[in-house]
């Protein structure tokens, strides 16, 4: 055999042998630490309601309709421990979804549905948003996907829907977005809930404790970079109020018992 012939000889096994390694190395990825093949694209039909199927107390379905400018379902609750299997579709034009503190990132496309599998196991609030710029309410397309505790996943399945509320400061709330973060019911989503907020002991992420007064409120309201209270993150926008709507929200939120 000539050196040339013994040369290529050499470089066919070496790289015979990199392509076994790869694929070997590509099989222990899958079945020992459990990295999921990207199966995206299911030959479920396009969808336009949006809804949370229950399978077994730890596994759910959920099917996203990503829409200008919402997403359906707008919150979603789920116990830590559950498998939820979610699908997007889109009626209308390209979106983004990522949930934030994940590795959950789909694209909805019209006439197409996508899916992953995620398991949370524990419990966390996290935001669902929109990364694909989709017009002019692209920022404001949000949703909450919230992990609870068993307990309070009972709690909430056994409470009644809340009343409707009729107040002009709660419709100004609702109508700046504040209660896609917010609750008046106490439990808490991607921020505080405001039930009793005022005259609150809180704990802020600078460290400090402050009773929250109305110059507090007025402040978080207006700045809400500034003060922070601790274990939530810093994700609030500056709403676009004028002085005598942050008059209303705080007076209503001093008589929110
Ligand atoms: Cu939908 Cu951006």
């Amino acid at each position: 055999m000539t050196p040339a012939l013994r040369l290529e000889r050499r470089i066919i096994i070496i790289s015979v042998a990199f392509v076994l390694v790869l694929f070997g190395l590509a099989a222990m990825a899958i079945n020992l630490f459990h990295v999921g093949l990207p199966t995206c694209l299911t030959d479920i039909k396009p969808f336009q309601k949006g809804e949370l199927i229950t399978h077994s107390p730890t596994h759910y379905e959920v099917h996203y309709v990503a829409r200008m400018w919402e997403f359906d379902p707008e919150e979603v609750v789920v116990p830590a421990g559950s498998t939820i299997d979610i699908y997007v579709s889109t009626p209308d034009v390209t979106h983004g979804l990522i949930l934030l503190g994940t590795n959950l990132n789909l694209m909805a496309v019209p006439g197409v549905v996508n899916y992953t599998r995620v398991k949370f196991d524990q419990p966390h609030s996290y935001q669902l948003l929109c990364h694909e710029y989709c017009g002019t309410g692209h920022e404001r397309m949000a949703a909450n996907l919230r992990v609870v505790d068993a307990a309070t996943f009972q709690a909430k399945k056994a409470a009644p829907a809340a009343p409707q509320q009729t107040d002009p400061a709660y419709k100004l709330l609702e109508a700046k977005d504040c209660m896609t973060c917010h609750s008046i019911d106490g439990s808490e989503g991607i921020g505080p809930t405001l039930k009793g907020v005022y005259g609150r002991k809180t704990k802020l992420t600078n460290g400090s404790n402050i009773v929250a007064d109305d110059v507090y409120l007025r402040e978080s309201i207006v700045n809400p970079s500034v003060t922070v209270v601790a274990g939530f993150d810093d994700v609030m926008p500056k709403p676009e109020l004028t002085d005598e709507e942050v008059n209303a929200i705080v007076e209503y939120l001093e008589n929110l018992k």
